[in-house]
């Protein structure tokens, strides 16, 4: 009997240090618990199938056929990566589903890539590690984002919360994040990664002078905010990820909607709130208190397209059933 095998991986939320992260400062990021869900089953064929559920499309590939669907093509990619390690041609079908939105700044094409790469490599019998599988995911993600930085992808994998340095890998934070939430708040407004990613650069390379101590802040207050997490200091978490927002603003991938989303969640009580993700759009974070989630989730609601009140997720990528 061909069996099925299911995985799944967290999404992200970064606390302090995106944009900053691509040009090898420090980041801090946290797996939450919103994951993305990979099925595969081995084909008695040598067809490559792959559906995602989210997108609703789907995409029927022969042997070594490429596969011209943008969205998909990272998953294809992924397929032909874990054959070249086995060496063997085997047909497959691949089926995603997530609870990550999509083009949000909450790593959902990281997620899933993270899911696919093990399920994948099980249904083909390859026993990966955690930093292989986060390695092929990272391949995956190169045609989504160009050159992203890698932070995403090892949040999915390994979980928890962990500061991360490009070229030099990540070290978990201990922490206890019980009696605070993450609410995320989502602007609606779509954008895509790359594209900020070559706005900021295009940016610093008009301003090298300028540009350079806003990095070095961000990677000091990457630091700090790693040390307030270890601590369980909240409100001082709170008051950098508000320094790092207006650093964000500065490197100019804030406006108006996410301006007022933050302003919004400080208002009614978060101890911190800033842009998550690459900006121009998708979602603010605010750190908040159990016992203002209500008042925060309230207001935020009244301005943003959709809310989603969040908990830091120990968990990184699982096999769910194999
Ligand atoms: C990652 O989710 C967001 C950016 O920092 C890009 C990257 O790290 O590759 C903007």
């Amino acid at each position: 009997m061909i069996k099925l095998v299911i995985a799944s991986a967290p999404g992200k939320v970064i606390l302090v240090g995106e944009h900053f992260v691509v040009e090898y400062e420090p980041a801090v990021v946290a797996a939450v618990n919103l994951r993305a869900k990979v099925e595969a089953t081995l084909r008695e064929d040598e067809l490559t199938i792959i559906e995602s559920l989210d997108l609703k499309k789907g995409v029927t590939l022969a042997r070594g056929e490429e596969c011209k669907d943008f969205q998909l093509k990272p998953i294809h990619k992924i397929v032909e990566e874990i054959t070249k390690l086995t060496g063997e041609w085997k047909g497959i079908n691949v089926r995603i589903s997530s609870e990550i939105p999509i083009a949000a700044g909450m790593g959902s094409s990281a997620a899933v890539a993270v899911a696919a790469t093990l399920a994948i490599s099980k249904a083909f019998g390859l026993e990966l590690s955690k930093d292989e599988i986060s390695e092929i995911a990272y391949k995956a993600e190169e045609i989504v984002h160009g050159k992203p930085s890698g932070i995403d992808n090892t949040i999915s994998t390994y979980g928890g919360v962990i500061a991360y340095r490009r070229g030099e890998g990540f070290v978990p934070i201990e922490c206890d994040f019980s009696g605070y939430k993450l609410i995320l708040a989502d602007s609606g407004i779509p954008r895509s990664t790359g594209e900020m990613v070559a706005k900021v650069r295009a940016l610093r390379s008009r301003y090298p002078k300028v540009m350079e101590p806003l990095y070095h802040s961000a990677g000091r207050l990457a630091i700090e905010a790693a040390k307030a997490i270890r601590e369980g200091d909240f409100v001082k978490l709170g008051e950098l990820m508000n320094i790092n927002h207006g650093l964000l603003s500065a490197i100019g991938v804030s406006n108006e909607k996410l301006e007022i989303m933050v302003y919004t969640a400080r208002k009614a009580g978060a101890l911190g709130a800033k842009i998550t993700g690459a900006g121009g759009g998708g979602c603010i974070v605010a750190l908040v208190e159990d016992g203002k989630v209500e008042k925060v989730a309230e207001a935020l609601k009244k301005v943003s397209k959709k809310i989603y009140v969040l908990e830091v997720s120990m968990e990184g990528v699982r096999l769910e059933s194999s």
